[in-house]
């Protein structure tokens, strides 16, 4: 178990090498740590702006042992890091955070909605389905629409299909891929809103105030922040992240999407054991933003000020919308975050940029 809190100096390892990885190392440098990052492709938009980058399969015991020798901590930013991967750096000795069993709750949809409900976190009713006539009675019970999806590696959208009556059963399973799944009832909300929190080595938690979301095909575009809430919603809302964190022993930042219903009850959609999308706002929009908050907690400093200091609205640019940046780095209200990403593929996350509408008093 290193010294904490870390000093300046230290090696904070980052599991997964994207844009998330990126903006973590980059918050990491102004505390003066440096980032080794672990990915399975080299030269990655984290590695390129990190001491060292370490190469190599989920599984290659060789490439973690040597990654591990180089980290005092080691953190993630990629939420699929299979949980076997974890084992073996938390048996070299390497102090992971956030642990194992956050990744393992995180990556199940059925295991991360069970932990919910058992936490007293509501959710949409759900059912696990694993086979055609498990969908059938599952679409009895929750009647139709339902939402199928897979139960792991879902992203963006992605892994899930709508089935709108008992006729589309078979055509739904076959577009998941027959694999295990989840049919989750039909979330009537009337927005989706998220909690970017965190938790310190000491047990301290902070939330940010609400982001409001859109997402569009299963893709973010847009975050406004802070979201303007009632007292009772946005208190509700930091208390759920209050006993996700807890309920888990958290040591980071988590991300928790929320269903707003009418009348303002809220559900739990999802948690992501990281940094968060949805989070990017605090960039421009907070005292001391999710990235170094992240670095923080898994440090062992003390939590920095989650404060607004402007509303904010992000934007998410997708595949070629990159092209923008020219016309948007001309805009003095407009903060361009770039990723480095080399290809940019249809719907691929390459950039954001945060829109400061105002300042707040
Ligand atoms: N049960 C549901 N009812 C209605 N809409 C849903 C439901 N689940 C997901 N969605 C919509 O689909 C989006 C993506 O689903 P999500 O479970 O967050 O998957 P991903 O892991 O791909 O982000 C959500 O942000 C929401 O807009
Ligand atoms: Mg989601």
């Amino acid at each position: 178990m290193p010294a904490f809190p870390l000093p300046p100096g230290s090696t904070i390892g980052i599991l997964g090498g994207g844009q998330l990885g990126r903006m973590l190392a980059l918050a990491a440098a102004r505390l003066g740590f440096d980032t080794a990052i672990y990915d399975a492709k080299p030269r990655t938009p984290a590695g390129r702006v990190s001491a060292l980058e370490v190469t190599g399969a989920w599984d290659d015991r060789a490439a973690l042992e040597r990654f591990a020798a180089a980290c005092d901590v080691v953190t993630l930013e990629f939420e699929n890091v299979p949980v076997g991967a974890v084992e073996i750096l938390t048996s070299l000795g390497a102090e992971v955070a956030p642990g194992a069993r956050a990744l393992a709750v995180a990556q199940d949809r059925v295991e991360e909605k069970t932990f919910l409900n058992g936490h007293g976190c509501p959710t949409v009713e759900f059912e696990p389905v694993d086979d055609l006539d498990g969908l059938r009675r599952a679409l009895d019970r929750l009647g139709a629409p339902a939402l199928l999806k897979t139960r792991r590696e879902g992203y963006d959208g992605k892994g899930q299909v709508w089935v709108r009556d008992a006729a589309e059963a078979d055509a739904g399973w076959t577009a998941v891929g027959r694999r295990p799944a989840i049919l989750e009832a039909r979330a009537v909300f009337v927005r989706e809103l998220s909690v970017i929190a965190a938790r310190g080595r000491d047990g301290a938690v902070v939330s940010y105030p609400l982001g409001e979301n859109r997402h569009e095909a299963g893709v973010l575009r847009v975050t406004r922040a802070p979201a303007i809430v009632s007292d009772h919603t946005r208190t509700a809302a930091e208390a759920i992240a209050r006993k996700v964190l807890e309920g888990l022993d958290y040591v980071g930042v988590v991300g928790v999407e929320l269903f707003e219903l009418e009348g303002g009850r809220l559900l739990v959609n999802e948690i992501a054991p990281r940094v968060h999308n949805t989070g990017h706002w605090t960039q421009d929009g907070c005292l001391c933003h999710q990235f170094e908050q992240a670095v923080r907690a898994v440090a062992g400093w003390p939590l920095g000020p989650a404060t607004a200091v402007a509303e904010v609205e992000m934007t998410n640019l997708l595949g070629p919308e990159v092209e923008r940046w020219r016309e948007l780095a001309t805009d003095p209200s407009i903060r361009l975050h770039l990723y480095n990403k080399g290809d940019a593929r249809p719907g691929r996350k390459m950039a954001h940029a945060n829109r400061v509408l105002r300042t707040l008093p």
